[in-house]
């Protein structure tokens, strides 16, 4: 059983839909798509489930400086956008952990339907008790993830310790801002699963887990602006969480508002 079991029920319901892979099918087939040939660039509308979308994933792509060949882990892969992207263009291995069974299912097909099974590993696990021996993965990448996670502690910590001695911490998250937060948004239907924490907090947990912090953007204004002009679409981020419409303009209103704030950063691990 997992470490917060019950609130990781909680995270796995605010994100199962119960018959995803049917739907995206479905919308593949919408927008002209054959399920049975698909491409990785083919995913790109729907599978990269963040702020900004496929250019947040280039962008820290970009900042993390990939030379190809390194072992990533991304922690709270979702349906794996990100990890193909990185296993396609950079020639990354990739291990993807999600707590989210049907995600799992769903990003291990997918990897499977463009080729790329023998390149990514999807497993079923929790960020909180990661599966994997000490100092393993040359990079540890997560996007959107840590706003469910309350342990924050535990959590930088077993970051650190599966990373290599100078190993990378790329992430791009959600931090607190002024004010609370309006729900529903993406990742929280209320405030039982939202663990925002602000920058100050977030730099000092970096910092004690071994940390130094060589690239720190705030991209809140592009955020805001990226929902602004989202436009709907049969294949679309939409098809992955109920609601999501309404969940997407309270994180727009949110982001405009400073209560919550857009963070890319890349950090080396020098030790704890
Ligand atoms: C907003 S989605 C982001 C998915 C992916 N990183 C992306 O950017 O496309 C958040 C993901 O975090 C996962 N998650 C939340 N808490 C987790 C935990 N403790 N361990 C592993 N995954 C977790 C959820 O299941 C969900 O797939």
């Amino acid at each position: 059983m997992y470490p917060g079991h019950m609130s990781i029920d909680r995270v796995t319901a605010q994100y199962t839909q119960g018959n995803l892979l049917e739907r995206i099918f479905e919308a593949l087939r919408s927008a002209g798509k054959d399920p049975d040939t698909l491409t990785v660039e083919d995913l790109v509308p729907v599978d990269h489930f963040h702020t900004l979308g496929p250019l947040a994933t280039m962008a820290l792509a970009e900042a993390t400086g990939f030379r190809g060949g390194e072992e990533v882990l991304d922690v709270g892969c979702g349906l794996g956008g990100p990890a193909r992207t990185l296993a396609g263009r950079y020639g990354c291995r990739l291990t993807g952990i999600d707590v989210t069974p049907e995600y799992c299912r769903v990003a291990a097909e997918l990897n499977r339907r463009v080729g790329l099974q023998d390149r990514i590993v999807i497993q079923e696990a929790n960020a909180l008790a990661l599966p994997f021996g000490d100092r393993t993965f040359d990079v540890v990448w997560t996007m959107h993830v840590t706003m469910n996670i309350e342990d924050k502690t535990t959590l930088y910590d077993q970051l650190a310790r599966v990373l290599k001695q100078d190993g990378k911490l790329a992430f791009f998250d959600v931090i607190g801002g002024e004010g609370d937060v309006h729900y529903p948004v993406p990742w929280a239907d209320d405030p039982s699963i939202n663990h925002l924490v602000d920058e100050s907090q977030l730099r000092l947990l970096l910092s004690t887990a071994g940390f130094h912090v060589h690239l720190w953007e705030d991209v809140t204004a592009q955020g805001a602006e990226f929902f602004s002009k989202l436009v709907a679409a049969p294949l679309g981020s939409h098809l992955l969480i109920t609601e999501m419409p309404a969940k997407m303009a309270n994180l727009r209103r949110n982001l405009e508002e400073g209560r919550v704030r857009a963070i890319r950063s890349v950090c080396t691990f020098e030790g704890a």
